[in-house]
């Protein structure tokens, strides 16, 4: 057995017993297929310099695809609710920053654990948002546009296929969308923009 499927298999070990523990933490029966991971990663932001930040990690699946698709390790900054899965990650991804926490949080636990980062040029996230209440939903939305530079994308997939987006995005313009079916349950990714200031 190679490495990387051990690792592998670990990761997905431990993402089950997760998925027992605190099922609406979660919020799926799988992490992330690679099709999925990717095209995520596709919406990383040109510049290799910048800061991403990304919601509900997980066991890193999107985080690799973001890695192999350039984005550099010291420039990740994740924030994973699970203290296990976050544990997972540090040891995954040394370079990067890995705060254990809640997103909804994310202004605070960025002033308080990241030096010198003002703002992110994207926002990745896995977080099962259809499990938010509303108003919890909204107040992340308004935290996730608060640090996201003018421009830059916030990519959230869902298992919710149809094209009716969530009301929380409201202030953000959708500028693209694709289903992934090569994923269990498929899903779908929508990709919404901070307008960039005139
Ligand atoms: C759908 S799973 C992520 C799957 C991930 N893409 C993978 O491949 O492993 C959602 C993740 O979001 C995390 N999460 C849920 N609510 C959160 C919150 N409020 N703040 C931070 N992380 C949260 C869960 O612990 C879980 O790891």
């Amino acid at each position: 057995m190679t490495k990387e499927l051990r690792a592998n298999l670990n990761a997905t070990g431990l993402f089950l017993q997760e998925v027992l523990l605190y099922p609406q933490q979660i919020g799926a029966v799988l992490p992330s297929s690679k099709h999925l991971a990717s095209v995520m990663a596709r919406w990383l932001p040109a510049d290799p310099e910048a800061f991403v930040l990304e919601l509900g990690p997980g066991t890193g699946a999107v985080t690799q695809a973001m890695l192999a698709r350039g984005l550099r390790e010291d420039r990740l900054i994740a924030i994973e609710m699970s203290a296990r899965l976050a544990g997972l990650l540090r040891e995954r991804f040394p370079r990067a920053q890995i705060i254990t926490g809640n997103a909804c949080h994310l202004d605070k636990l960025l002033r308080r654990h990241v030096r010198d980062v003002e703002s992110v040029a994207a926002v990745i996230s896995s977080l099962p948002l259809r499990v938010f209440t509303t108003e919890a939903a909204k107040s992340l939305a308004a935290r996730i546009r608060t640090v996201l530079q003018p421009g830059g994308n916030w990519v959230q997939y869902s298992y919710h296929l149809g094209v009716r987006r969530h009301e929380a995005t409201a202030r953000f313009d959708l500028l693209a969308t694709h289903v992934v079916w090569l994923n269990l349950p498929p899903a779908r990714v929508n990709v919404y923009q901070k307008r960039a200031a005139h």
